[in-house]
């Protein structure tokens, strides 16, 4: 675990985060005003329409993606005022937050294991741990067998489970991840749901997921629908 991980703080508090593309007549205001406060231990499912501004709200809770104003705070420690910088985004990042996006990702001369691996030892976890860590991890999302593969030789499904695998890596506090099932079949993707929740349940992580697949909303301890970049929190 983060030995700067707060475990009472909630994982994630958004306070009016707007976020304004472009200028001018090109303008779009992708999020207009959204607060949010998602504790540890929960998974939230992250609904609406395409264009509503889901993934603007995601990368930018993911601090790659900064926000026009607002604020946001991981873990108890404020990250983002606006556009600023409160600390150093990149490392945090690594220590405290785990993505999967649509797509995979994965570093195309890295094996499935060096992929995971990696994400371990830029954190100087020692390479015999990230090993371990990283066979247990690919076992579990039944890609064991895919380790020495290039992600090349991997099914879109597999790299997806090993994109999961690097995600979970780091146990992070905030887990995030936009359509992460899109590329799985039916049952991979209620595996990959239920591997979330676990996390969050278990483990004691933060977890919010784009989502638009209606069979899997029940893994969700509550679901937050985004309308034209406005939030409408509320309970299943
Ligand atoms: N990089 C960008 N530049 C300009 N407009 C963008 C950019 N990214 C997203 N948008 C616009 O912001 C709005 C929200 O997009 P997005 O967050 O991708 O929605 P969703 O993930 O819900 O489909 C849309 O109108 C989209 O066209
Ligand atoms: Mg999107």
């Amino acid at each position: 675990m983060n030995a700067s991980s707060d475990n009472s703080a909630p994982a994630v508090e958004v306070s009016h985060l707007r976020k304004v593309y472009g200028s001018g007549h090109t303008e779009v205001v992708a999020i207009q005003d959204a607060s949010l406060r998602i504790e540890r231990g929960e998974i939230v499912g992250m609904l609406g329409p395409s264009g509503s501004g889901k993934s603007t709200l995601l990368t930018a809770i993911a601090l790659i993606n900064p926000p026009t104003s607002g604020q946001i705070t991981i873990d108890g420690t404020p990250v983002l005022d606006g556009p600023r910088a409160l600390v150093d985004l990149r490392s945090f990042r690594r220590q405290h937050l785990g993505f999967v996006f649509q797509k995979a990702n994965l570093i195309p001369f890295l094996t499935a294991l060096e992929n995971v691996r990696i994400a371990m030892e830029i954190n100087d976890v020692p390479p015999h741990q990230a090993r371990a860590r990283a066979v247990e991890l690919l076992e579990q999302l039944g890609v064991g067998q895919r380790a020495n593969n290039l992600p090349d030789a991997l099914s879109g499904g597999e790299q997806q489970r090993v994109a999961v695998a690097r995600a979970l890596a780091n146990h992070p506090s905030l887990i995030l991840a936009d359509e992460p099932t899109a590329a799985l079949d039916k049952e991979r993707g209620r595996q990959v749901m239920e591997l979330f929740a676990q996390i969050a349940h278990k483990q004691n992580a933060g977890v919010i997921v784009v989502t638009h697949d209606h069979r899997t909303l029940d893994v969700f301890d509550r679901t937050l629908d985004v309308e034209d970049g406005v939030i409408r929190l509320k309970k299943n």
